[in-house]
C-alpha cells in the first residue's frame, strides 16, 4: 500500500500579492484550473496500489483543503490539522504514525502541496520504480539534476549504483543511487563547489519511505520530534476526517525539516534521478520560467492584454490588465493589490511583505 503524505503548511510570502497567510500558494490556481494541492493529488492518477492521502496542514486551511479534495473526487483518508507550524519532520512524523494506525506499516510518498510538476508519467515511473527499493528499507529521495547554484535546495552527491544486480533490473539506464552526502541549504561557494565537481542532485523534497522506517530514524537522530508528535496524535481530537493535534503537545515539538532532523544524518537514504519537469515554484519568476510561454515569451493568466511586450509574467485576477511595451516585468493583480515587479528582483517581494506585516 501507497499512501501520499501531502505538506500543506507552507504560507508562502514570496507569491504576494496572491498567496496570503490565510489563502496559501497551495490552494491557488497558479499554473491551470486546479490548485496546486489537487494537482499534487491528481498527477498521481493511475499509481498502481495508492491509498486515499494523508494531508497535514493548518487548522486554519481545513475546510479549504477539505473541500478542494472533494471537488477532485479524492477525499483526504485524514486531514491532521497543526495548531501551528513545526516545519517538515513534525508533519511527516505524525502522518506516519497515523499510517501506523490507519494501516499496516504502508509506503509513505511525502509531497509538498506547492510544486509543480510538467511530466506527471514520469514522476509517476520513478515512484513505482523506487518502490522495491522502499520496501526494502531505504528512504529514497528524488533528485533534480541542477542547472544554477541554487542555494535554496538540500544537495545530494550520488553514489553507486542501485540498479544492478538489485530490484530494478528491468531498467536500462541507472536512476537509483547511494547518497554518499546530503547537504541542506549550501551557502553559495559551496553550492557552486558542488555544481563544478558534478555527481550532485537537488533535492526535490519528495520522500518515499516505509512509515515505520521515518519513525525509527527520527527515534535515533531526533527523539524529542517523536515523543512530542506520539503525544500531539495520542491526544488529538478526532472530529470527522479531521484529526486535531494536541496544541500543547505540538507546540512543545521542535521546529526542524526532514531534510535537515533525518536526511542528512541517515546513511540508508537513496536518491532517485527525477527529469520530470520539477519547479518549486518559490518564486513569480519561476512560475514564468516553468509556465506555457507565447510567441513573445510572456506568460499570461487571467484577462491580459499585450502589446509589444516581452518576456513577462502578467497577471489578472479579475481586472483587465494591459501590458504596453514591457520588457522582463512581472505584474499581479488582485482585489486590494497589485505588484509590479521587475523579473529578476521578485526575491525582494518578501521584503515588502515583511513591511507591511510590521505595519499591521
Ligand atoms: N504541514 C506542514 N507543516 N507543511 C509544511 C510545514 C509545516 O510546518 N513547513 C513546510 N511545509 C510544507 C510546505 O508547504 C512545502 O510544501 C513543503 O512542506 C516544503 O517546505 P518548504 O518550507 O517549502 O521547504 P524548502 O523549500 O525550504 O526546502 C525543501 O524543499 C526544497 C525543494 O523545494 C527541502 O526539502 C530542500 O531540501 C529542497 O531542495
Ligand atoms: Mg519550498
Amino acid at each position: 500500500m501507497l499512501i501520499p503524505v501531502i505538506l500543506s503548511g507552507g504560507s508562502g510570502t514570496r507569491l504576494w500579492p496572491l498567496s496570503r497567510e490565510l489563502y496559501p500558494k497551495q490552494l491557488l490556481p497558479l499554473v491551470n484550473d486546479a490548485t496546486l494541492l489537487q494537482e499534487t493529488v491528481l498527477r498521481l492518477d493511475g499509481l498502481a496500489g495508492m491509498g486515499k492521502p494523508l494531508v497535514v496542514c493548518n487548522e486554519h486551511h481545513r475546510f479549504m483543503v477539505a473541500e478542494q479534495l472533494r471537488l477532485i473526487d479524492c477525499p483526504a483518508a485524514s486531514i491532521l490539522l497543526e495548531p501551528v507550524g513545526r516545519n517538515t519532520a513534525p508533519a511527516a512524523a505524525v502522518a506516519a504514525l497515523q499510517a501506523m494506525v490507519e494501516g499496516d506499516d504502508p509506503l509513505l510518498l511525502v509531497l509538498p502541496a506547492d510544486h509543480v510538476i510538467r511530466d506527471a508519467e514520469a514522476l509517476r515511473e520513478e515512484i513505482a520504480g523506487g518502490m522495491p527499493l522502499a520496501e526494502a528499507g531505504r528512504l529514497i529521495t528524488f533528485g533534480i539534476v541542477p542547472d544554477k547554484a541554487e542555494t535554496g535546495y538540500g544537495y545530494i552527491k550520488r553514489g553507486a549504483s542501485l540498479n544492478s544486480g538489485g530490484c530494478r533490473q528491468e531498467l536500462v539506464q541507472d536512476t537509483a543511487f547511494e547518497v554518499t552526502e546530503f547537504v541542506e541549504k549550501p551557502d553559495l561557494a559551496t553550492a557552486e563547489q558542488f555544481l563544478a565537481e558534478g555527481g550532485y542532485y537537488w533535492n526535490s523534497g519528495m520522500f518515499l519511505f516505509r512509515a515505520s522506517r521515518y519513525l525509527e530514524e527520527l527515534e535515533q537522530f531526533a527523539p524529542q520530534i517523536l515523543t512530542c508528535c506520539r503525544q500531539a496524535l495520542q491526544q488529538a481530537e478526532q472530529d470527522l476526517d479531521f484529526v486535531r493535534l494536541d496544541a500543547g503537545a505540538f507546540a512543545a515539538c521542535p521546529k526542524d525539516s526532514i531534510d535537515y532532523a533525518v536526511m542528512e544524518k541517515t546513511d540508508t537514504a537513496a536518491v532517485i534521478s527525477l527529469d520530470a519537469g520539477w519547479n518549486d515554484v518559490g518564486s513569480w519568476s519561476a512560475l514564468w520560467e516553468s509556465g506555457e510561454p507565447d510567441a513573445d515569451g510572456n506568460v499570461l493568466r487571467g484577462d491580459v492584454l499585450t502589446e509589444d511586450a516581452r518576456n513577462c509574467y502578467l497577471h489578472s485576477s479579475g481586472r483587465i490588465v494591459a501590458a504596453v511595451g514591457l520588457e522582463d516585468l512581472v505584474v499581479v493583480e488582485t482585489a486590494d493589490a497589485v505588484l509590479v515587479a521587475a523579473r529578476d528582483r521578485v526575491q525582494n517581494v518578501k521584503d515588502i511583505v515583511a513591511r507591511l506585516k510590521a505595519k499591521g
